[in-house]
Protein backbone atom coordinates (compact mmCIF):
# COMPACT_ATOMS: atom_id res chain seq x y z
CA UNK A 1 0.00 0.00 0.00
CA UNK A 2 1.29 3.43 -1.46
CA UNK A 3 -0.35 6.38 0.96
CA UNK A 4 0.73 9.59 -1.10
CA UNK A 5 0.30 12.99 1.01
CA UNK A 6 -1.20 15.80 -1.22
CA UNK A 7 -2.11 18.57 1.01
CA UNK A 8 -0.70 18.55 5.06
CA UNK A 9 -2.49 21.69 5.91
CA UNK A 10 -5.99 22.26 8.06
CA UNK A 11 -8.19 24.74 6.60
CA UNK A 12 -6.81 27.40 4.80
CA UNK A 13 -3.90 26.15 3.74
CA UNK A 14 -0.34 27.41 4.79
CA UNK A 15 0.23 30.19 4.38
CA UNK A 16 -3.31 31.29 4.24
CA UNK A 17 -4.35 33.91 1.88
CA UNK A 18 -5.44 36.40 4.41
CA UNK A 19 -3.37 35.71 7.26
CA UNK A 20 -0.18 37.31 8.76
CA UNK A 21 0.36 35.50 11.63
CA UNK A 22 4.03 34.97 12.48
CA UNK A 23 4.03 31.65 10.27
CA UNK A 24 1.86 33.08 7.52
CA UNK A 25 3.83 36.09 7.23
CA UNK A 26 7.28 34.11 7.94
CA UNK A 27 6.92 31.92 5.34
CA UNK A 28 6.04 34.47 2.77
CA UNK A 29 8.89 36.60 3.31
CA UNK A 30 11.37 33.99 4.22
CA UNK A 31 11.91 34.67 7.61
CA UNK A 32 11.14 31.27 9.16
CA UNK A 33 12.58 27.92 7.61
CA UNK A 34 9.19 26.52 6.84
CA UNK A 35 7.40 24.64 3.86
CA UNK A 36 3.95 25.61 2.40
CA UNK A 37 1.37 23.50 2.35
CA UNK A 38 -2.17 22.63 0.58
CA UNK A 39 -5.14 21.58 2.36
CA UNK A 40 -6.20 17.97 3.70
CA UNK A 41 -5.86 15.29 1.59
CA UNK A 42 -4.38 11.89 0.35
CA UNK A 43 -4.46 9.28 -1.88
CA UNK A 44 -4.08 5.75 -0.94
CA UNK A 45 -3.08 2.99 -3.97
CA UNK A 46 -1.99 -0.30 -4.15
CA UNK A 47 -0.74 -0.91 -7.80
CA UNK A 48 0.51 2.91 -8.68
CA UNK A 49 -1.82 3.07 -11.03
CA UNK A 50 -5.26 3.56 -9.07
CA UNK A 51 -6.19 5.48 -6.51
CA UNK A 52 -8.29 6.26 -3.97
CA UNK A 53 -8.41 9.97 -3.12
CA UNK A 54 -9.21 10.38 0.80
CA UNK A 55 -11.08 13.82 0.69
CA UNK A 56 -11.27 16.49 -2.32
CA UNK A 57 -9.72 19.92 -1.04
CA UNK A 58 -10.09 22.88 -2.20
CA UNK A 59 -6.46 22.73 -3.79
CA UNK A 60 -7.10 19.69 -5.59
CA UNK A 61 -5.69 21.07 -9.36
CA UNK A 62 -2.77 22.07 -8.29
CA UNK A 63 -2.01 18.98 -6.06
CA UNK A 64 -3.03 16.92 -8.88
CA UNK A 65 -0.98 18.21 -11.38
CA UNK A 66 2.01 17.97 -9.08
CA UNK A 67 1.84 14.16 -8.80
CA UNK A 68 2.34 12.84 -11.67
CA UNK A 69 1.72 9.02 -10.96
CA UNK A 70 -2.12 10.02 -10.23
CA UNK A 71 -2.20 11.07 -14.22
CA UNK A 72 -1.45 7.98 -15.89
CA UNK A 73 -1.60 9.70 -18.95
CA UNK A 74 -3.98 6.89 -21.06
CA UNK A 75 -6.72 7.85 -23.93
CA UNK A 76 -7.60 11.84 -24.49
CA UNK A 77 -9.56 12.50 -21.27
CA UNK A 78 -8.77 10.14 -17.89
CA UNK A 79 -7.25 9.84 -14.43
CA UNK A 80 -5.33 7.56 -11.94
CA UNK A 81 -8.78 8.79 -9.54
CA UNK A 82 -11.29 5.52 -9.34
CA UNK A 83 -13.32 6.89 -6.22
CA UNK A 84 -13.58 9.28 -3.59
CA UNK A 85 -14.32 8.75 0.00
CA UNK A 86 -14.40 11.51 2.80
CA UNK A 87 -14.38 11.46 6.32
CA UNK A 88 -16.11 14.63 6.73
CA UNK A 89 -18.06 17.22 5.15
CA UNK A 90 -16.00 19.76 5.82
CA UNK A 91 -14.70 22.83 3.45
CA UNK A 92 -11.17 21.81 3.17
CA UNK A 93 -12.61 17.92 2.46
CA UNK A 94 -15.27 18.37 -0.17
CA UNK A 95 -15.07 21.44 -2.12
CA UNK A 96 -12.20 19.90 -4.74
CA UNK A 97 -15.52 17.67 -5.47
CA UNK A 98 -16.30 20.76 -7.72
CA UNK A 99 -13.13 20.94 -9.43
CA UNK A 100 -13.91 16.77 -10.19
CA UNK A 101 -16.91 18.10 -12.48
CA UNK A 102 -15.66 16.59 -16.17
CA UNK A 103 -14.89 13.32 -14.52
CA UNK A 104 -18.62 12.95 -13.72
CA UNK A 105 -19.90 9.86 -13.12
CA UNK A 106 -18.01 8.42 -9.98
CA UNK A 107 -18.28 7.36 -6.91
CA UNK A 108 -18.08 8.76 -3.78
CA UNK A 109 -18.00 6.99 -0.68
CA UNK A 110 -19.34 8.73 2.56
CA UNK A 111 -21.11 8.35 5.77
CA UNK A 112 -25.15 8.86 5.53
CA UNK A 113 -24.21 12.06 7.57
CA UNK A 114 -22.41 13.07 5.61
CA UNK A 115 -24.33 12.59 2.80
CA UNK A 116 -27.14 14.67 4.51
CA UNK A 117 -24.40 17.69 4.74
CA UNK A 118 -23.76 17.37 0.94
CA UNK A 119 -27.28 17.34 -0.33
CA UNK A 120 -28.64 20.47 2.04
CA UNK A 121 -25.71 22.78 3.69
CA UNK A 122 -23.58 21.92 0.84
CA UNK A 123 -25.59 20.29 -1.32
CA UNK A 124 -22.39 19.60 -3.85
CA UNK A 125 -24.46 15.97 -4.56
CA UNK A 126 -27.38 18.19 -6.18
CA UNK A 127 -25.20 20.36 -7.89
CA UNK A 128 -23.11 18.11 -9.41
CA UNK A 129 -26.17 16.08 -11.09
CA UNK A 130 -26.06 18.58 -14.23
CA UNK A 131 -22.84 17.07 -15.16
CA UNK A 132 -23.16 13.23 -16.84
CA UNK A 133 -25.46 12.21 -13.51
CA UNK A 134 -22.90 13.35 -10.94
CA UNK A 135 -21.52 11.79 -8.63
CA UNK A 136 -22.67 8.09 -7.20
CA UNK A 137 -23.30 8.61 -3.18
CA UNK A 138 -21.97 4.68 -1.62
CA UNK A 139 -22.41 4.95 1.63
CA UNK A 140 -19.88 4.33 4.31
CA UNK A 141 -20.68 1.78 7.27
CA UNK A 142 -19.87 3.38 10.92
CA UNK A 143 -20.99 -0.05 12.57
CA UNK A 144 -17.51 -1.33 12.51
CA UNK A 145 -18.03 -3.67 9.52
CA UNK A 146 -15.25 -2.69 7.08
CA UNK A 147 -15.57 -2.39 3.16
CA UNK A 148 -13.47 -3.01 -0.28
CA UNK A 149 -13.62 -0.78 -2.79
CA UNK A 150 -14.20 -1.95 -6.48
CA UNK A 151 -10.27 -1.69 -8.10
CA UNK A 152 -9.05 -1.84 -4.70
CA UNK A 153 -8.72 -5.81 -4.16
CA UNK A 154 -6.46 -6.64 -1.16
CA UNK A 155 -7.17 -3.33 0.84
CA UNK A 156 -9.48 -3.62 3.33
CA UNK A 157 -11.39 -0.42 4.82
CA UNK A 158 -12.80 0.05 8.03
CA UNK A 159 -14.20 3.39 9.35
CA UNK A 160 -14.39 3.89 12.94
CA UNK A 161 -16.52 6.70 14.17
CA UNK A 162 -15.45 9.86 16.49
CA UNK A 163 -16.98 12.11 18.50
CA UNK A 164 -16.96 15.21 16.97
CA UNK A 165 -19.26 18.24 15.09
CA UNK A 166 -20.73 18.84 11.82
CA UNK A 167 -19.17 21.79 9.69
CA UNK A 168 -20.25 25.25 10.83
CA UNK A 169 -22.57 24.90 7.71
CA UNK A 170 -24.29 21.85 8.59
CA UNK A 171 -28.20 21.81 9.16
CA UNK A 172 -26.93 19.68 11.96
CA UNK A 173 -24.06 21.82 13.85
CA UNK A 174 -25.14 21.75 17.27
CA UNK A 175 -26.95 18.24 16.95
CA UNK A 176 -23.55 15.67 16.45
CA UNK A 177 -24.26 12.03 15.14
CA UNK A 178 -22.28 9.29 14.50
CA UNK A 179 -20.61 9.59 11.27
CA UNK A 180 -20.39 13.62 11.22
CA UNK A 181 -16.65 12.60 11.19
CA UNK A 182 -15.07 9.27 11.03
CA UNK A 183 -11.36 7.79 11.47
CA UNK A 184 -10.09 5.27 8.64
CA UNK A 185 -8.78 2.10 9.17
CA UNK A 186 -6.89 0.60 6.06
CA UNK A 187 -4.94 -3.00 5.82
CA UNK A 188 -3.20 -4.13 2.86
CA UNK A 189 -4.14 -7.69 3.11
CA UNK A 190 -1.31 -9.17 1.33
CA UNK A 191 1.53 -8.04 3.81
CA UNK A 192 -1.10 -7.19 7.05
CA UNK A 193 0.05 -3.75 7.32
CA UNK A 194 -2.33 -1.28 8.57
CA UNK A 195 -2.65 2.51 8.45
CA UNK A 196 -4.53 4.93 10.72
CA UNK A 197 -5.64 8.07 9.55
CA UNK A 198 -7.62 10.84 11.18
CA UNK A 199 -6.76 14.03 9.96
CA UNK A 200 -9.47 15.56 12.86
CA UNK A 201 -9.45 13.57 16.30
CA UNK A 202 -10.95 15.43 19.39
CA UNK A 203 -9.56 12.49 21.80
CA UNK A 204 -9.35 8.83 22.29
CA UNK A 205 -11.73 6.34 23.50
CA UNK A 206 -10.51 2.59 23.64
CA UNK A 207 -12.47 1.33 20.60
CA UNK A 208 -9.73 4.07 19.11
CA UNK A 209 -7.12 2.95 21.12
CA UNK A 210 -7.40 -0.46 19.87
CA UNK A 211 -7.24 0.44 16.04
CA UNK A 212 -4.45 2.54 16.58
CA UNK A 213 -2.47 -0.35 18.61
CA UNK A 214 -2.86 -2.99 15.69
CA UNK A 215 -1.68 -0.27 13.22
CA UNK A 216 1.76 0.08 11.33
CA UNK A 217 1.69 3.78 11.04
CA UNK A 218 -0.53 6.59 12.79
CA UNK A 219 -1.58 9.42 10.55
CA UNK A 220 -3.03 12.17 12.83
CA UNK A 221 -4.33 15.30 13.77
CA UNK A 222 -1.82 17.65 13.60
CA UNK A 223 -4.04 20.78 13.62
CA UNK A 224 -2.84 22.78 16.64
CA UNK A 225 0.20 22.91 19.07
CA UNK A 226 -1.86 24.52 21.95
CA UNK A 227 -5.65 24.49 23.36
CA UNK A 228 -5.76 28.05 22.98
CA UNK A 229 -3.60 28.42 20.02
CA UNK A 230 -6.26 30.63 17.57
CA UNK A 231 -7.03 32.66 20.47
CA UNK A 232 -3.25 33.41 21.44
CA UNK A 233 -2.22 34.34 17.65
CA UNK A 234 -5.40 36.54 18.03
CA UNK A 235 -7.22 35.27 14.94
CA UNK A 236 -9.96 33.08 16.15
CA UNK A 237 -11.94 32.72 19.47
CA UNK A 238 -12.11 28.65 19.97
CA UNK A 239 -10.83 26.25 21.41
CA UNK A 240 -8.83 23.68 19.39
CA UNK A 241 -11.23 21.04 21.49
CA UNK A 242 -14.40 22.53 20.57
CA UNK A 243 -13.42 21.97 16.88
CA UNK A 244 -12.71 18.46 17.45
CA UNK A 245 -8.90 18.74 17.10
CA UNK A 246 -6.69 17.13 20.21
CA UNK A 247 -3.48 19.97 20.49
CA UNK A 248 -0.23 17.95 20.42
CA UNK A 249 1.29 19.84 23.99
CA UNK A 250 -0.20 19.49 27.40
CA UNK A 251 -1.76 17.00 29.58
CA UNK A 252 -3.94 14.41 27.74
CA UNK A 253 -2.54 16.34 24.26
CA UNK A 254 -1.66 14.42 21.28
CA UNK A 255 2.65 14.08 22.21
CA UNK A 256 0.96 12.25 25.60
CA UNK A 257 -1.64 10.15 23.56
CA UNK A 258 0.99 9.06 21.19
CA UNK A 259 3.15 7.68 23.71
CA UNK A 260 1.58 4.81 24.86
CA UNK A 261 1.96 3.53 21.04
CA UNK A 262 5.31 1.30 20.50
CA UNK A 263 6.73 0.80 17.09
CA UNK A 264 4.09 2.37 14.94
CA UNK A 265 5.67 4.93 12.81
CA UNK A 266 4.11 8.24 13.80
CA UNK A 267 3.16 11.41 11.61
CA UNK A 268 1.09 14.33 11.94
CA UNK A 269 -0.97 15.83 9.32
CA UNK A 270 -3.74 18.50 8.88
CA UNK A 271 -1.34 21.06 10.33
CA UNK A 272 -2.88 24.41 10.86
CA UNK A 273 -1.55 27.54 9.80
CA UNK A 274 -0.96 28.89 13.36
CA UNK A 275 0.62 25.58 14.60
CA UNK A 276 4.38 26.73 15.81
CA UNK A 277 5.48 23.00 14.35
CA UNK A 278 5.50 24.33 10.97
CA UNK A 279 9.14 26.00 11.88
CA UNK A 280 11.23 23.97 11.44
CA UNK A 281 13.92 25.71 13.67
CA UNK A 282 11.17 26.00 16.39
CA UNK A 283 11.38 24.17 19.68
CA UNK A 284 7.97 22.79 19.58
CA UNK A 285 9.46 20.80 16.49
CA UNK A 286 12.19 19.87 18.14
CA UNK A 287 10.11 18.27 20.78
CA UNK A 288 8.14 16.18 18.25
CA UNK A 289 11.66 15.36 16.66
CA UNK A 290 12.69 14.40 20.42
CA UNK A 291 9.11 12.22 20.37
CA UNK A 292 9.54 10.10 17.51
CA UNK A 293 6.77 12.08 15.68
CA UNK A 294 7.15 12.87 12.39
CA UNK A 295 5.12 16.12 10.33
CA UNK A 296 3.87 15.46 7.32
CA UNK A 297 4.62 17.56 4.32
CA UNK A 298 3.06 17.88 0.55
CA UNK A 299 4.17 14.98 -1.84
CA UNK A 300 5.81 13.12 0.97
CA UNK A 301 4.93 8.47 0.50
CA UNK A 302 4.23 6.39 2.70
CA UNK A 303 4.95 2.69 2.33
CA UNK A 304 3.30 -0.02 3.84
CA UNK A 305 4.26 -3.80 3.30
CA UNK A 306 5.83 -3.41 0.16
CA UNK A 307 9.29 -2.43 -0.94
CA UNK A 308 9.95 1.39 -2.06
CA UNK A 309 10.29 1.15 -5.62
CA UNK A 310 14.20 2.42 -6.27
CA UNK A 311 12.94 4.82 -9.25
CA UNK A 312 10.44 6.45 -7.52
CA UNK A 313 10.71 10.18 -7.00
CA UNK A 314 7.39 12.74 -6.66
CA UNK A 315 7.37 13.85 -10.07
CA UNK A 316 8.96 10.50 -12.21
CA UNK A 317 7.31 9.85 -15.86
CA UNK A 318 8.92 6.89 -15.99
CA UNK A 319 7.07 3.62 -15.23
CA UNK A 320 7.69 1.33 -12.43
CA UNK A 321 9.87 -1.90 -13.21
CA UNK A 322 8.25 -4.72 -13.51
CA UNK A 323 4.82 -3.22 -14.34
CA UNK A 324 2.33 -5.12 -16.95
CA UNK A 325 1.04 -3.00 -19.85
CA UNK A 326 -1.45 -0.35 -19.62
CA UNK A 327 -4.66 -1.70 -18.06
CA UNK A 328 -8.25 -1.38 -19.25
CA UNK A 329 -10.73 -0.24 -16.99
CA UNK A 330 -10.02 3.92 -17.95
CA UNK A 331 -13.82 3.80 -18.32
CA UNK A 332 -14.39 3.33 -14.59
CA UNK A 333 -11.96 5.56 -13.75
CA UNK A 334 -12.82 9.04 -13.39
CA UNK A 335 -13.11 10.40 -16.87
C1 LIG B 1 -11.02 22.05 10.68
O1 LIG B 1 -10.76 20.88 10.51
O2 LIG B 1 -11.37 22.50 11.79
C2 LIG B 1 -10.94 22.89 9.45
O3 LIG B 1 -9.67 22.83 8.90
C3 LIG B 1 -11.59 24.19 9.51
C4 LIG B 1 -11.76 24.75 8.12
O4 LIG B 1 -11.87 24.01 7.13
O5 LIG B 1 -11.77 25.96 8.00
MN1 LIG C 1 -10.11 20.61 8.42
ZN1 LIG D 1 -1.45 32.29 9.56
Amino acid sequence: MRIHILGSAAGGGFPQWNCNCSNCYGVRNGKIKATPRTQSSIAVSMDDEHWLLINASPDIRAQLESFRDIQPQRGLRGTGIRSVLLVDSQIDHTTGLLMLREGCPFDVYTTEMVYQDLTTGFPVFNILKSWDGGIRHQRLPIDGTSLQVPGFEGLRITPVPLQGKAPPYSPHRNNPHPGDNIALYFEDLESGQSLFYAPGLGGLDENLAGYMERSDCLLVDGTFWREDEMILAGVGTKLAREMGHLPQSGKGGMIEVLRRFGEQRKILIHINNTNPILDEESPERAELVAEGIEVASDGMDIFLGARRPQTLTNNRSQKLPGRGPDLPGRKEAIG
